[in-house]
């Protein structure tokens, strides 16, 4: 048997989904935001996609400053992703909130967070509004990752547990 999904949860259909600590606006007011709807859409030129909420403050510092970092946490960081992502930055400071340090990126006026062992650095190259959530295409222009947790081009899930959005407030990892 098999049951239909209501709208609301057909997204999590295509879960679990690697979350990532997006970060954006310029150094000093920076902001963090968890996005679990990424998606890599091309190697030349390279681009990444996330879909973002017009609802998020995020949302107007991409559009504003036309550039974001894309930060790859671990499993052990989900406390952090839940703070990040149960408040806004309109009005608070996430960064001591979640006790995250603030690094400045190699190509672009934003922090990314030293806690974090990747990093993708984008411009926006173009928003796509498509529904309740416009896509923001970022071209990559810095891309690096600890190299402990990484092996022959791939994250080496034996040394980085990755934090996998499964929907609603469920988390899971690999083995
Ligand atoms: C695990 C997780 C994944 C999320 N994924 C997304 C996403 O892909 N797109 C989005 O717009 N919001 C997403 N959110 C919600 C935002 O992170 C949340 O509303 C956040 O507080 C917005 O912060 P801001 O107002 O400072 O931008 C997610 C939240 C969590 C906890």
């Amino acid at each position: 048997m098999k049951k239909d999904v209501e709208a609301l949860n057909l997204p999590y259909l295509l879960h679990p989904k690697l979350t990532l600590l997006v970060t954006c606006g310029p150094f000093e007011e920076s902001n963090i935001i968890p996005i679990a709807w990424s998606v890599p859409i091309s190697r030349t030129p390279p681009l990444v996609g996330i879909a973002v909420s017009p609802k998020r403050y995020s949302y107007s510092l991409i559009e504003k400053y036309r550039v974001f970092a894309i930060n790859v946490p671990t499993y052990d960081q989900l406390n952090a992703i839940k703070v990040c992502g149960s408040v806004s930055g309109r009005d608070k400071n996430k960064w001591e909130m979640a006790k995250l340090t603030k690094e400045k990126a190699k190509k672009i006026d934003t922090a990314i967070i030293r806690e974090c062992i990747g990093h993708i650095e984008c411009v926006l190259d173009r928003k796509l509004e498509l529904g309740d959530h416009s896509l923001f295409v970022g071209k990559v222009v810095a891309a690096y990752v600890e190299e402990e947790a990484y092996a022959s081009g791939i994250l080496n899930t034996l040394k980085f547990k990755p934090p996998l959005h499964l929907g609603k407030e469920v988390f899971t990892t690999t083995l």
